[in-house]
């Protein structure tokens, strides 16, 4: 299958494991990545470290807008209570872009509990605040931060897709492949709520295993 281009992306909480991580993996792959920080002395300083380890400039660090404005696509990656802030601080440059959000709501005590937000799931509520001019798509939320960085580690797992719309499904199926991850159409970003509750799910598999990155991997249909 056709691949869509991707452009440059931005990594909104990009200086976390999870962010960081999988820019490391992107701009390996050869994409174009800026990482955004509510401080753009942290994004530029995280993009300096991943800059030594690939020995080249690949990445740019910026504040969180700055990084938006950037970029053709969007990759949220911040704490589910930190999103509706950040959202709104970045909101003036997504129109007509599309976003990725890997955001998975931990909320309450203990975080192998799922319990759903007030949205129904962070990425629904992701949509609706971001209104009908950007295109959500939510992705990443099963894969573990853990060996993102460890060229030498397979990430044992696939990545599965939820967005209303197609052409964005394929934009983080792109994403995930570029990642070396296979990515999976898996229905509309309702569906969302399930993969976000997974993600609490794989957490009690990791404490009940002494693990720490349990993973999903879809059987019955083409490799
Ligand atoms: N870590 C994992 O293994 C994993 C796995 C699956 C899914 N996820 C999801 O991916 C998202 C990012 O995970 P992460 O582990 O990278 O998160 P994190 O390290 O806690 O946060 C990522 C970045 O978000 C920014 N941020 C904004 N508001 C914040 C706040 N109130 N407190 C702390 N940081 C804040 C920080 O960047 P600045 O300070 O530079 O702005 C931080 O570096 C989360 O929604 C998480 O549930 C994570």
């Amino acid at each position: 299958m056709e691949q869509p281009a991707i452009g440059t992306i931005a990594v909104i909480g990009g200086t976390g494991a999870e962010g960081s991580g999988f820019a490391w993996r992107w701009a390996a792959a050869g994409l174009d990545v800026v990482l955004g920080s509510r401080s753009a002395e942290r994004g530029a300083a995280k993009a300096a470290e991943i800059n030594a380890r690939l020995g080249r400039p690949a990445v740019r660090g910026a504040d969180n807008l700055a990084a938006a404005q950037m970029a053709d696509v969007i990759v949220l990656s911040v704490p589910y209570e930190s999103q509706a802030g950040i959202l709104a601080d970045i909101l003036p440059a997504l129109p007509g872009k599309t976003l990725v959000t890997l955001v998975a709501p931990l909320l309450g005590e203990k975080k192998n509990r799922y319990t759903p937000p007030p949205g129904g799931a962070a990425a629904l509520e992701a949509q609706a605040q971001a209104g009908p001019e950007v295109t959500v798509a939510a992705a990443f939320q099963n894969v573990a931060a853990h060996h993102l960085t460890d060229p030498e580690h397979a990430i044992d797992c696939d990545v599965l897709v939820c967005s209303d719309s197609r052409a964005a499904r394929d934009i983080a199926i792109a994403l995930a492949a570029a990642a070396g991850l296979r990515g999976i159409h898996a229905g509309v970003l309702q569906n969302a709520a399930v993969v976000e509750g997974l993600t609490a799910l794989l957490i009690a598999i990791n404490i009940a295993y002494k693990v720490r990155d349990a993973g999903i991997r879809i059987t019955g249909i083409p490799a």
